[in-house]
């Protein structure tokens, strides 16, 4: 298949204010995209509608995966069909440890369907063994996953822990919502280390962030801007930098007066 995620003409209200006004995007396996763009454009309000978040409204457009429509899938099926979400404000879940809420989304999204067709859960052991894994690639302390879940955690850690979920879960398409803010410049590379040891040519990855800094460390193959609900520019990882020197309003402005975004 030669598509991981296309996004046609995608419209989205939340409250019934329109915020996603036509979004397309095509991501092809093994891509990397960053989504840039002002606050309140709808970079997050593109990652929850894509996971399925019941406030979000599509009023319009497609999304398909893998030759599948998505938006007629609930969240749980989006996820086992291999969609991720990264969440800004990751929320705690007090009284559930981050190992056994780990260890139950494991289970429901890539659990094996066992002869009566009932999910088989992966041994404690062997999910044990797997998470300490990734844990210690991701250069967390073990107590962590006793902890319960975002309960206390900072912000970093809370970032971390959303990570450490993802390299767990493998997905195809992994949406980071600015997984970077927050961190520290040792956590932000290690964070980054994690997602790019998991960079195939299977997998996309889609980085929403304000900043360069983190497109340093993992390169996209592309950059898009984001504004009032739509992609209005699109190119390399040179559009980044383009971003930082000149700022939104000239670009946006630059693209209002010739229709190119000047280039
Ligand atoms: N529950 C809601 N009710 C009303 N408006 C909302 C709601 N959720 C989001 N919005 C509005 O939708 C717009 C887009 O928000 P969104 O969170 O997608 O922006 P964003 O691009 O992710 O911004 P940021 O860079 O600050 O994270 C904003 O104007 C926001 O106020
Ligand atoms: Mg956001």
């Amino acid at each position: 298949m030669s598509t991981s995620l296309s996004i046609k003409d995608l419209q989205v209200s939340i409250d019934d204010k329109l915020i996603l006004k036509g979004l397309n995007l095509e991501v092809k396996p093994g891509e990397v995209h960053a989504i840039m763009g002002p606050n309140g454009s709808g970079k997050s309000t593109t990652a929850y509608a894509l996971a399925g978040h019941p406030a979000y409204e599509v009023e319009g457009g497609e999304v398909w995966m893998d030759g599948v429509n998505l938006l007629e899938l609930s969240p749980d099926e989006r996820a086992q069909m291999g969609l991720f979400l990264c969440f800004q404000y990751p929320t705690a879940i007090p009284g559930i440890s981050m190992a056994n809420f780990l260890r139950t989304s494991y289970n429901a999204v890539k659990g094996e369907e066992g002869e009566d067709g009932k999910k088989k859960p992966i041994p404690i052991a062997e999910f044990r063994k797997k998470l300490l894994e990734k844990m210690d690639l991701l250069k967390m302390d073990k107590s962590f996953a006793r902890r319960y879940l975002n309960e206390g955690f900072s912000g970093g850690e809370k970032k971390r822990a959303e990570i450490l979920q993802m390299t767990l879960l493998e997905p195809k398409v992994a949406i980071l919502d600015e997984t970077d803010s927050g961190l520290d410049i040792d956590a932000l590379r290690i964070v980054s280390e994690g997602v790019n040891s998991m960079l195939s040519s299977e997998r996309a990855f889609i980085v929403i962030t304000h900043y360069q800094r983190i497109l340093d460390y993992i390169k996209p193959d592309y950059v898009h801007i984001m504004y009032d609900g739509q992609i209005i520019l699109s190119g390399g990882p040179e559009l980044a930098l383009r971003l930082e020197e000149e700022g939104y309003d000239n670009i946006v402005k630059s693209i209002t007066q010739n229709g190119n975004g000047g280039n």
